[in-house]
């Protein structure tokens, strides 16, 4: 271990050892934590990363390394360009891939939401999803990899990426067989920002313990409408991405919001979406609740809610969770 500096702990955010390739220059310094708590400088920035550091690395069971805030620009630029080479890797194993690409597309999203008027970063979300939706196009293997690891945090960022998984999944299911089959990477863009509204709100609302109160839920629900608005003013939206995020609480029965949209009114992408996402905000911890295990929740959507879904999407979405 090299040259010790300290730095507060606070102004370092963890990385993923596998985010980082071999023999690519980092353009961002290094910090490892030590058992005490105590953070410090492991590797300056521009010096390449090579075979021996990774090796000494995973040797000393360092899994994850952490980056100064201030270089979060480089860290993330660097990052969700060099998933394409994680992904494309036949050495690595998918699970290994998968563990990488979960991570970085994550820690991209969590900044995301603390800037989300920043069109670099969703810039630089939607590079990272696109080559995470490569990934899942590749093989079955690797949309199950995916799927099985993910975590179920109550953290929006972490439910944006668990929705992007399972919609995506549920997308080359249903829409594979189409005589025009759509761009999944531009799918894969709205369902990871289909929630990018919820940054308007404020945070005491969207982690309340237990039930919102009607003003809450008031405002709770212009989110669809808020991230629209979001994505106009960062001339990131198109047309797909807009159906997603305006869609995605409408429900089969048109009792959804924000415009009580009824059955084929709904975007089908949406109709995707609105399963993805509700059955990962029942599946997730809250500290108030208990989250449901997946068949549980399966059953649940399926009995207990009405006209929500559309059937035929979800008698596919079933399947995705059957054992091999
Ligand atoms: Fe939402
Ligand atoms: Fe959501």
């Amino acid at each position: 271990m090299t040259a010790e500096a300290q730095q507060p702990v606070e102004s370092l955010f963890p990385i993923s050892l596998h985010s980082l390739r071999l023999d690519t220059v980092l353009t961002f310094e290094l910090y490892l934590k030590h058992a005490s708590g105590k953070q410090v400088l492991y590797r300056a920035k521009d010096i390449p990363f090579t075979e021996e550091v990774r090796s000494s690395l995973i040797a000393n069971g360092v899994a994850e390394l952490y980056v100064p805030r201030s270089q979060r620009d480089d860290y993330f630029e660097y990052a969700s360009h060099e998933i394409k080479a994680v992904v494309a890797d036949p050495k690595m194993p998918v699970v290994e891939k998968a563990q990488a690409v979960y991570k970085v597309t994550t820690s991209i999203m969590e900044d995301l939401f603390v800037t989300p008027k920043s069109s670099e970063r969703i810039r630089q979300a939607k590079t990272a999803i696109h080559h995470t939706v490569n990934f899942m196009l590749e093989n079955q293997e690797a949309t199950r990899s995916l799927m099985f690891l993910t975590h179920h945090d109550y953290y929006t960022y972490t439910h944006s990426v668990n929705v992007t998984i399972f919609s995506t999944a549920l997308a080359q299911r249903v829409f594979e067989t189409e005589t025009e089959t759509p761009d999944f990477r531009l799918l894969g863009e709205g369902f990871l920002l289909h929630d990018i509204g919820k940054s308007t709100i404020p945070a005491s609302i969207i982690n309340k313990p237990g039930k919102l109160t009607d003003a809450e839920w008031a405002l709770m629900r212009t989110h669809p409408e808020a991230g629209r608005r979001i994505l106009k003013e960062t001339k990131t939206l198109n047309e797909i991405i807009e159906k997603i995020v305006l869609q995605h609480h409408e429900r089969m029965d048109g009792k959804g919001y924000p415009f009580g949209l009824k059955g084929d009114e709904i975007e089908p992408a949406a109709r995707v979406c609105a399963i993805a996402d509700v059955f990962d905000a029942i599946t997730t911890v809250r500290s108030y609740r208990d989250p449901l295990p997946t068949f549980e929740a399966l059953k649940v959507m399926r009995n207990d809610m009405g006209n929500h879904f559309d059937w035929n999407y979800f008698d596919q979405f079933v399947v995705l969770f059957r054992k091999e």
